[in-house]
């Protein structure tokens, strides 16, 4: 006897600049209709640059005119140390037994793509899922890792082996809070633009090859687009991509993510996400070319543009014999078949389902050289 269950979500993101001003709505709006009582789980990095958030956001959520009252508000180590223990995840678990939450209540995870997988992962286990609300702080969480559903934590050295698919209850994408964030973190961002741009839409990309200059040097004007176009696709395929929690053997948008996750480990996360995508998106194009399918003058594009933007396209750990290991751990995480995206030109995709050792070594040659000579000029 076998049923089909359909069910239904809601994914409300909404973008906004000065969330925490007291004129602004958007988290109080965002926040009816569920129970009263909320926790907040503040990023380490940004809770240093902006002392004043703390306050803001207990005096929006003061409990009067139906908001809710922010019971606690706990500050978590940021960036990828969140996710190498279960810590962060039992704190938020234990946030909701110690002030009585129900499904019904609010865990709101504020911080880079870290803090809210980390966080996200706890809220998602306790009472098999409270409501949470996440308010990215960094391009990269702004312009993908919030979209997402999926919430983990690194486990026996692979990332995000442990972690659930949850759809959170709001994303507040609030642009004003990349003010503090490092030129490093800032830049790391926008190789997942790129990313989906070498995906899904080629005038997107031709965007920010034009734009790459004035993005590196942190134009916001200019980048708020870019960020939001970014968040929109990574929002369409969750919505309308047919398989948002993975059952498939394709991941569509890890381009260039078999390698990042594998280089991230290798180098103890001294490569961040955002660079490390970046160098496998440079591996990946050129091995597209290696294939005979992408020219060779469209790699170089790819190439440039992400040097353009800060980026890294090159790093020793690529040498390394243990980076092949990333292909079957990659299969692994997916199940079934290997399929990894390469690119047939700009904006066209094609699943391949083997990645053969000689054409991997020639390509991670030829980004090696490019790397020193595009830096030259
Ligand atoms: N769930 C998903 O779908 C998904 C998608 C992509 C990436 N990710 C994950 O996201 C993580 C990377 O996220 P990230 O690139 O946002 O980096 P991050 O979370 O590691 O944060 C980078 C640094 O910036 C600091 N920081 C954050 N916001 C700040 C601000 N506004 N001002 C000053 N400092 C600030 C943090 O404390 C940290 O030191 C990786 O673990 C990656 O696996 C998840
Ligand atoms: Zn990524």
């Amino acid at each position: 006897m076998s049923q089909e269950i359909r069910v239904d979500f809601a994914h409300r993101v909404v973008f906004t600049r000065g969330l925490f001003d007291p004129a602004n709505r958007v988290l109080v709006d965002s926040l009816r209709g569920g129970a009263p009582r909320a926790v907040a789980f503040l990023d380490s990095g940004l809770a240093a640059a902006r002392p004043d958030l703390e306050s803001k956001l207990r005096s929006s959520l003061d409990g009067r005119d139906g908001r809710p009252s922010l019971l606690e508000v706990s500050i978590v180590p940021g960036g990828e140390v969140c996710k190498s223990d279960r810590e962060v995840v039992d704190a938020v678990v234990t946030s909701v037994d110690r002030h009585h939450l129900c499904r019904r209540s609010w865990v709101i995870a504020i911080g880079g793509g870290a803090v809210l997988d980390a966080v996200g992962y706890g809220a998602s286990i306790a009472h098999r899922g409270v409501r949470l609300v996440r308010i990215p702080t960094t391009v990269l969480a702004q312009d993908d890792a919030a979209m997402g559903v999926k919430n983990g934590i690194n486990r026996f050295g692979k990332k995000n082996f442990e972690g659930v698919f949850a759809v959170p209850w709001a994303v507040l994408v609030d642009s004003d809070l990349l003010a503090t964030l490092s030129d490093r973190h800032w830049r790391s961002g926008f190789s997942e633009a790129v990313k989906i741009s070498l995906l899904r839409d080629e005038a997107f990309f031709r965007q920010i090859e034009l734009d790459a200059d004035d993005l590196r040097q942190r134009r916001l004007e200019r980048a708020i687009p870019v960020i939001r176009r970014c968040a929109e696709l990574h929002l369409d395929h969750i919505a309308n991509g047919g398989d948002p929690f993975e059952s498939r053997e394709a991941r569509p948008l890890d381009f260039g993510h078999w390698s990042a996750h594998k280089l991230e480990q290798l180098t103890s996360f001294e490569l961040c996400h955002g660079e490390a995508v970046s160098i496998g998106i440079a591996l990946d194009t050129q091995y597209s070319v290696e294939l005979g399918w992408l020219p060779q003058q469209e790699s170089d594009r790819v190439a440039n543009c992400l040097l353009r933007l800060g980026l890294p396209i090159c790093h020793p750990s690529l040498s390394d014999p243990r980076l092949l290991e990333g292909i079957e751990e990659f299969r692994e995480h997916l199940g079934g078949k290997l399929t990894v995206t390469m690119l047939r030109s700009i904006g066209a995709p094609q699943d391949v389902n083997e990645l053969r050792s000689d054409l991997i070594s020639r390509a991670i040659a030829s980004i090696s050289s490019r790397s020193t000579e595009f830096s030259k000029t």
